[in-house]
């Protein structure tokens, strides 16, 4: 119920904001927002399949080039990867997008829009504006990108401090690169077994070690307080703002990894010592992204949002790490409830970066041909955004997992326990769409 009042308030406010609900279609071509697609065969065109589109991003691009100034749509979006407690492989995303707009223009709609369904289904109240955060400060401060802003325990750079220590570990990581960094947990009293409970999660979380501490005096009580001097523990304590009693937890490591578990850990800090107090509610802006990050696995730069965001000024393909974005995530109470973008509307800038992202230009022609020839024909400034319906409706009632809200949900390997889907299909099926099964294939897997 709370459901289909969230959907008819979002049609609502976008009807009487002149925006038009256009259709786009399910079976398409592949939609690059980085997960693996769904495929359909068909019967009249043996060997070749459909895509289930990821998000309809490429489609509302063109509704804009077309000139079609307001369009939204709650569309049904499909990525085939593994279920989790806020993600479906099947999902509904409220997309929007808009034309002569800049990110400021995006951004005070869509706040309009959320005080709107919220006042509607007795959500929280949204400030207007907004509170906005660089997405550098949120790593800085809460080692992520979409930061729970209802308590504190922000993670604070520790090198400056032991820019000279002789501890090895310490020390290893600095001269590779790496940051050290901490946290400041208050003044707790934790057993042995539940640091040592701190330090095994910190390695399942992807660390090499946790060193913890209280302080005690001017120094500290740690197993590891005999590897550093007076003046760092000093430096330290004063860095964190240690008082008497506090509980101090510091990563050593390559600085995504430490953020990441330095983030994770102070989640869940939060949780067990009760500092977040659910009658709050925290919506903040995510913006000044960068454009690109690099994937040091496959050895290339993959498009931090997805490869149809503008850059904020000029592009340099030189130098593509540098590259700002204008993209914006909105985030509640550390959910990420949606995110867009400007989008690039020039052939020639869009070409630049699929050539940083590695898109060569043949590639580039044969999948998205469409939309650089739709860019000649002189495509207006455009931007939009897409939420995640579920999300918003799992988050306004609380639920622990996007499943409660969904009707006929999958379970977390994709099954339909109801209707047995994905199931095997009948022989003359495949004939028909010119596919074998390879059977020994199936049982290794
Ligand atoms: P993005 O991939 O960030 O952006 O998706 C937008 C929003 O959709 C929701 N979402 C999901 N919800 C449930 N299950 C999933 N598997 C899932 N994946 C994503 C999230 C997310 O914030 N085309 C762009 C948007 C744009 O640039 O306008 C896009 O799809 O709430
Ligand atoms: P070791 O020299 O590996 O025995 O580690 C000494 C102490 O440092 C132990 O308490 C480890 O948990 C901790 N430690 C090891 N590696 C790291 C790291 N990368 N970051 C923080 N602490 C670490």
């Amino acid at each position: 119920m709370l459901r289909h009042r969230v959907v008819a308030a979002m049609r609502e406010f976008f009807d009487a904001e002149g925006f038009v609900d256009v259709e786009t279609p399910v079976l398409t071509r592949s939609t690059p927002e980085g997960a693996r697609d769904f495929l359909v065969p068909s019967s009249q065109q043996q060997g070749s399949f459909y895509a289930l589109p990821q998000s309809p991003q490429l489609f509302k691009q063109l509704l804009m080039v077309a000139g079609f100034e307001r369009y939204y749509q709650i569309a049904r979006c499909f990525r085939d990867e593994a279920t989790r407690a806020d993600r479906q492989a099947e999902f509904t995303q409220l997309d929007v997008e808009m034309s002569f707009v800049t990110v400021d223009d995006v951004i005070e709609v869509n706040e309009r829009l959320l005080a709107h369904v919220f006042d509607r289904v007795g959500g929280p109240r949204v400030p207007a504006p907004m509170e906005r955060m660089g997405f550098e400060e949120a790593m800085d401060r809460f080692g992520t990108d979409r930061p729970d802003l209802r308590f504190g325990i922000e993670l604070v750079e520790l090198g400056e401090e032991l820019a000279q220590t002789e501890f090895k570990v310490f020390r290893s990581v600095l001269e590779s690169g790496g940051a050290i960094r901490g946290l400041n947990a208050g003044r707790r009293e934790l057993p042995r077994s539940e640091l040592d409970g701190l330090i095994s999660r910190a390695q399942e979380l992807g660390a090499k070690g946790l060193v913890w501490a209280f302080r005690e005096g001017d120094g500290w009580r740690s197993p590891t307080a005999k590897f550093l001097t007076e003046s760092e523990l000093a430096g330290l304590n004063r860095r964190l703002g240690a008082e008497q009693g506090d509980l101090l937890l510091l990563v050593a490591d390559q600085r995504p990894v430490a953020n990441a578990v330095l983030g994770q850990l102070r989640l869940e800090l939060g949780e067990r010592f009760g500092l977040i107090d659910e009658d709050e509610d925290r919506l903040v802006w995510i913006v000044d992204w960068p454009m690109m990050e690099w994937n040091e696995d496959e050895r290339r730069w993959d498009a931090m949002h997805h490869p149809f965001t503008a850059p904020a000024g000029e592009f340099d393909p030189e130098n593509p790490g540098a590259a700002r974005a204008q993209a914006y995530d909105v985030v509640w109470n550390g959910q990420e409830l949606g995110g867009g973008s400007i989008r690039i509307n020039r052939a020639d800038v869009q070409e630049q970066v699929f050539a940083a992202l590695g898109i060569d230009a043949e590639t580039a022609r044969a999948r998205f041909g469409f939309l650089l020839e739709a860019l000649r024909y002189g495509a207006p400034p455009h931007g939009g955004i897409a939420y995640g319906v579920d999300r918003i409706v799992q988050r306004l009632c609380g639920a622990d997992s996007i499943r409660d809200v969904i009707a006929f949900p999958k379970t977390a390997s994709g099954f339909d326990l109801l209707t047995g889907a994905p199931a095997p299909v009948d022989e003359l099926q495949l004939r028909e769409l010119g596919i074998a099964i390879h059977k020994h294939k199936l049982a290794g897997h």
